[in-house]
Order: structure tokens, then sequence, then C-alpha cells
């Protein structure tokens, strides 16, 4: 999604800009400019390629400057053209640009406001929201930008993260910041702003958060923050050690690749100084509220959602507390019966995510107030938001695909399984720690399943000549059937959709041909037998089957029926090691096909637009 990176130096930032662009181009985007303050004027740069060809424009050009601002635009109003792109101009005094301006999120009053700047003069270049903010603030200048700034936010409605600076104050940017994240960097007799403290790993380590409402101006050597209601406020300045290890993809094709064979170390990591569960994993106040609740509403987006809905078949049969999961974006709209002894778990990967923090909100305002985060970003909005949390140790996920962003989100769900279970008295202690047992083994187990790679990259080749894929779970390793049909159509552009196998033949059955490769997932449990009827429905009609299935499951390769064996069986946790092989089929079919894996088309990083 949108990035924003800006700068107010006494050196030339323009490196500073692009390398900062480069660190948030994983997010997603689909054009991408640069505008700086160049003796006396303002000057921008904007194009519709990668953020190399706009380096290659600012080198052609000859462009260096020592205060700026810059974005990735990923295009929710106006198409991705370089007429849309930010930074966006405004200025009617002599036809000289005089206020540049990016922005991200969405102003839900653009048209109303656009009608009111076009009636006093003003004309539009693009058909963004963006532009009309630019306009706004260039009518409504007054000699101080800060001020002006203040001034025009109290216009907009909607969720923004601004940076603005003026061809008359050359040594200022200002912010603001409404439902978009925006982080100030501190440096020496230099100040950055940034829309993720990721852009600017190796400029600085001095990271503000900024939050809601605020405003912010930006000197040489002075940073102020004026408050929703206008106040000045100090916000506290973290040290960030920035993953700059992250950006290295080491002897991986892709980031995502990578990240696929970092889940071992993330899932240790996650797991690492948990000696015993304890609802303290959670936060200080977590037995106080674990005790008082009586039901879990989880709330999340995409492969979150799923690692949700995992979480219930856990919660539910091991605490034996009900569990309602709901998309965020159906919910925050939804007319739905609150509890206020619901615990709300949000999970998210960024944090960020604007229908999930949304979702959050509208459950506090319905009177729930026990919440609590499985969030893999300790400084983000979620986690702020959230009264309890646990933060997963995935490190930063590059690619867009999410891979170990959700087994470690799973790991988080099962200690909270746990923990509730233990709170409310419903697990024994040889119980508990035969599971921890279990979790402590995990990332020699995926270790393991990785190691099946040289077997599903043969069916990836097959795979990649396909148009459509059905994937096939029962009980907890449905969802798993959903994130691995979300994965392959994501990544591959196959067309993929997942059903609890039990489901078929009320209708997907028709589907099914001898062209229709069915992925499913046997895991030797309670369902194994009626999961081996179900297969037989797809064999009936000709359907190719592609089985994980366990070494005892007596499913053997035959006409029509493809088996790669699991290491091992993995009672409860099994849904977290079926994960990994349905990530490789994914990769793989989508690097023969070869799209864009790390940046798949119209897909963003961190969803932070409505
Ligand atoms: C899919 C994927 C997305 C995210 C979703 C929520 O691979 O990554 O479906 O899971 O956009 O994002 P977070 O977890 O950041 O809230």
């Amino acid at each position: 999604m949108c990035g924003i990176v800006g700068a107010v130096a006494q050196r030339d930032i323009t490196p500073i800009l692009v390398e900062g662009l480069k660190r948030l181009e994983y997010r997603g985007y689909d054009s991408c400019g640069v505008a700086l303050y160049i003796n006396g004027q303002l000057k921008r740069t904007r194009s519709t390629q990668r953020v190399a060809e706009l380096e290659a424009l600012i080198k052609e050009d000859n462009f260096s400057g020592f205060t700026g601002i810059a974005h990735t635009r990923w295009a929710t109003h106006g198409a991705p053209a370089t007429h849309n792109a930010h930074p966006h101009f405004s200025g009617q005094d002599k036809g000289e640009p005089r206020i540049a301006l990016v922005h991200n999120g969405i102003i839900e009053n653009h048209d109303e406001l656009r009608d009111e700047l076009k009636a006093l003069g003003y004309a539009f270049e693009s058909q963004t929201d963006t532009e009309v903010i630019a306009h706004l603030i260039n009518h409504l200048y007054n000699g101080d930008l800060f001020e002006t700034l203040q001034q025009a936010v109290r216009r907009l409605e909607g969720a923004y993260a601004l940076a603005v600076f003026c061809r008359d104050e050359p040594h200022r940017v200002v912010g603001a910041r409404q439902g978009s994240p925006l982080v100030v960097g501190l440096g020496n007799n230099e100040n950055f702003l940034a829309s993720d403290a990721l852009a600017l790993a190796g400029t600085t380590d001095q990271i503000i958060y900024l939050e809601d409402g605020d405003v912010i101006d930006l000197q040489l050597s002075k940073v102020w923050i004026i408050d929703s209601h206008g106040k000045p406020v100090e916000r506290r300045v973290h040290t960030v050690h920035a993953h700059t290890a992250a950006a290295d993809l080491g002897p991986y094709r892709h980031y995502m690749q990578k990240e696929i064979f970092e889940q071992p170390r993330a899932v240790g990591d996650t797991l690492q100084d948990i000696d015993n569960i304890t609802p303290d994993l959670f936060g200080d106040d977590a037995y106080k509220i674990f005790k008082d609740i009586d039901n879990i509403l989880i709330l999340a987006c995409g492969t979150s959602f799923y690692a949700g809905l995992t979480a219930k078949y856990w919660i539910e049969s091991i605490a034996r507390i009900p569990v309602n999961v709901e998309i965020a974006s159906e919910y925050r709209y939804r007319d739905s019966v609150p509890n206020p002894k619901s615990l709300v778990v949000t999970i998210s990967q960024s944090g960020e995510t604007a229908d999930t923090l949304a979702a959050l909100k509208h459950a506090r305002s319905l009177g729930m107030e026990h919440t609590l985060t499985i969030c893999n970003v300790q400084t983000s909005a979620m986690v702020r938001e959230c009264k309890l949390n646990f933060i997963t140790r995935a490190g930063v996920e590059i690619g867009v695909a999410s891979t170990k962003a959700f087994t470690t989100q799973l790991v988080g769900l099962f200690l909270l399984t746990l923990a509730l279970a233990q709170v409310k008295g419903r697990i024994s202690e040889e119980k508990e720690a035969d599971y921890l047992k279990q979790l402590r083994h995990l990332p020699t187990a995926i270790s393991a399943v990785l190691a099946l790679e040289p077997q599903i990259m043969a069916w990836a080749d097959r795979f990649a000549s396909k148009e459509n894929a059905l994937f096939l779970g029962r009980g907890m390793h449905y969802p798993i059937a959903l994130e691995g049909a979300l994965k392959l159509k994501e990544i591959s552009y196959i067309h993929a959709e997942a059903y609890p196998a039990g489901e078929l033949k009320h209708g997907p059955l028709a589907l099914v041909t001898e062209h229709m490769p069915v992925v499913t997932i046997a895991p030797n449990d309670e369902l194994i037998e009626k999961l081996k009827s179900n297969m037989q429905e797809v064999r009936a009609r000709g359907g190719e089957l592609y089985v994980f299935a366990d070494n005892d499951s007596k499913i053997v390769n035959s006409e029509g029926m493809h088996v790669i064996r699991m290491p091992e069986h993995y009672g409860k946790l099994s849904p977290i090691l079926h994960t990994i092989p349905l990530q490789l089929l994914s990769y793989h079919a989508a690097c023969v096909r070869g799209t864009d894996v790390d940046k798949p088309r119209n897909l963003a990083k961190s969803v932070t637009v409505e």
C-alpha cells in the first residue's frame, strides 16, 4: 500500500528518499514520485514504473535538494498513471507550484471539497482525492504551513497520513496522521517523516510513533507536535533496530521463499523465553480478563482471518469457550449483538490493517472492553489500541503473501488457547506440559516438512498449466485448505477455492473433471475415514487428487492419486505443519508461471485503506 518518506536536512536528501521508497516497495505500489525544493522552486519526478526507474529519472534530471517528500502510490481514486502519482502540487499565484503534498489513506469528502475548490478557480489535473488536499492547503495558506495544515485537517473526513512542504518555507516539512501510520525520525540537525520506521533504517533509529490527530512540524533542529485537541504534546522516542538484514535475499530467489524457509527460526523465536504457560504472556491484566470472559470474538482479514478460524477449533475443543470468528470488514458494519463478557481478539501481521482496526473500535464502541491482539509489530496501532497483546516474532515479512506471519500467529493462538484453558481450569498440568513439549519441537518438525520441497516442485510443474484448483480439508484443517487456496490464487493467479471436504457433494463436485486438480489435506485424525470417502467422490468423477497424508493414513499413490507423505503426525498442531507444503506448492507454481511472486498484481502488503 502507499508509502511516505520526507526529510528536512542540510545535505542532499535524494538518496535518503529513494532508499526509503525502496524499503517500502514490498508493500505493493503502482506508481511513485519525489518532490524537492531546488533553487527556490518545487520540482518533481514521477513514474508508473518501479522505484529503480524513478531513481534513474532523478539522476537524469540531476535532482538534488535538502527538503523534500517522496511516495509510493497504490491506486484507489484514479488509475495508476503519472498524472495521478504523488507528490501533488498546488499554487495559483504566478502559476508556479507552491505546495507539494503526499498522502496515504482516503479522503471521504473529496467530492464536496473539489466542488468548493473548483468554484474558487482551482483546476485539477488528477482524479485523486489527494490533489484536493494540496489545493485546500494552498487556498488556506497564511505564511505559516504548520498553522495552515492544522486548519486544513479540520476540513478532512476519512483516513490520512500527510507530508507537505512549501516553496516559501524551504526548511520545513509538516505532516498529519489520522487513521494511517506516520512516524518521525530524529537526526542531528535533520529530521525525517515516514509511513513506516523501516523506511528510515540506516538513516536514523530514533523514532516517534505519531498518534491519530497529531499534526507535526519538522524543521532542522526542531520537532513540534500538536495533538488532536490542538495542544502541544511530547511523544516517546523509541530506539528502533530496523531489520536491515530482512532486505537481504541470501541464497533465495524471492522473499517469499526466504520467508517460508525462515519459519523454523520464526516459530522458535516466537516461543523463546516461554518457560511455562501463564496468562501473563498476554499482559499483566490477562488473568483477571480471562477469568471474566465467557466467549471470544476474533476479528481479522485474509490470511489472519484463517488463523482465527483455526483457533476456533483449538479454543472450543481445549478451553471449551465458544468462539465467533468474523471478517473485520463485515463485522464493522454489521448490526451484531454485543456481549460485554467477550474477549475481542484481533489478529494482524502489520497491526495497521484499516478494516481490523475499525472493527476493533466498533466492538469497543458497543461496550466490549476486553481486547487482545496477536500481532507481529510491537509498535503498531493494533498493539496500542488493545489492552492485552502477544507479539509474534516472525521478523519483517517482505513478500506480500503472508507465510511466516501466519504460522507464528497460529503459535500465538495456540498459546492463548492453553492460557485460557488454564485460567478456566479445563486442562491438566500434564496435558499442558505435553502441548508445550510439542510446541518446542515445532521448529524441527517444520524443517522436516521443508525438506519435501523437491517433491512439491514436481507437483508445481503440473499445477502451473491449470487455471483452476480445489482444496479440501476437514475440521481444523479446513481453514488451512482456505489458506492454501488463497496463497495459490494470490501469487500464481490460478483460480482456487477451498471447501470442507464433506461439503463437496452439495455443489462444488459439479466442477470436478479430469482437468481439476484437488489438493487434499489428509492427516490421520478422527475424520480420516470420512475424508477418504470424499476423495473417492472426486476420483469417481475423474478428478486428480494431490494428497498430503500422514505415514499411517494408508493412502497410497495410484492412478489419479498423488501422495506426499508428511514426516510426522502432529495432533492438534498439525494445521501448522500442513500449512508449509501448501505455501511451497503455491510458490513454485507461481515461479513456473513467471508471476511477480513477491509483489503480486493489484495487492499490497499492509492494507491501510478500507
Ligand atoms: C495474504 C495476506 C493478506 C493479509 C491481510 C491482513 O497472503 O497476507 O490476506 O493476511 O491483508 O493483513 P494483516 O495480517 O496485516 O492484518
